[in-house]
């Protein structure tokens, strides 16, 4: 089975580029983060809103977790995304995702002739010996602003769209700095990994990009 590990910043388009690839090639892929999200929704639930109140009960939610199930829920939210970023600082919960993850690969390999992921790990930790990595950022300005058009809100004033805009960037860098200081597993491109900014690129141009390497063109 062909592996592929896909890693990068917030919104830099790889979990665009993933789904894309899995289209094309009719692979299977896996979004990794929607595992901390997850979880992180579940500890929102109750009210706990830091890593250091997790126990052995939050251990049973990451252990519990259904893959299919995490498609279906909304888990796309700045408050859980922000949750999720702390939670994935603690290296009891990343091992038993880790453990998820390999579990995932497994299971798919009698089904699928490849499978992508895409994460913040994955080629450094999940997958060191996949086929093909590749590290995907784009500056946050310009990530900001995608995250921006994807909540789709109409302004009146161009004063809030600027305001919304700076919050984004604020915590798009407090996660960034979170995500790749981390002592665990952080997120840094892989040696063997393929980098590609897309700050000045389409989705469909990235998409171009990544299948000219992995077709050897
Ligand atoms: O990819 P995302 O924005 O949905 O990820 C949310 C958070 O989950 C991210 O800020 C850090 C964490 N994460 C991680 O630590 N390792 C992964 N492989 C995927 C996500």
């Amino acid at each position: 089975m062909m592996k592929i590990a896909i890693d990068g910043t917030a919104a830099s388009g790889k979990g665009t580029l993933a789904r894309k690839l899995a289209d094309k090639y009719g692979f299977v892929h896996l979004d990794t983060g929607l595992l901390y999200r997850k979880v992180a929704k579940e500890l929102i639930k109750q009210n706990k809103n830091s890593s250091e109140s997790l126990k052995e009960y939050d251990y049973e939610i990451a252990k519990d977790l259904d893959f299919l199930e995490l498609r279906k829920e909304d888990l796309r939210t700045e408050e859980i995304a922000k949750l999720a970023s702390l939670i994935a600082t603690q290296s009891k919960l990343r091992e038993i995702l880790d453990l998820k993850q390999k579990q995932f690969v497994d299971e798919s390999k009698n089904k699928f002739s490849g499978c992508i992921l895409d994460g913040r790990d994955i080629g450094t930790k999940i997958l060191p010996n996949a086929d093909f990595k590749f590290f995907i950022d784009a500056s946050v300005e310009i990530r900001a602003k995608r995250r921006l058009l994807e909540k789709n809100i109409s302004f009146l004033h161009e004063n809030d769209e600027k305001c919304m805009l700076q919050s984004l960037i604020k915590e798009m860098k407090a996660r960034d700095s979170l995500d790749s200081t981390r002592v665990v597993a952080p997120l840094v491109p892989a040696k063997d990994a393929h980098f590609i900014d897309t700050s000045l690129i389409s989705a469909d141009e990235l998409l171009l990009k990544v299948v000219k390497i992995i077709e050897g063109k």
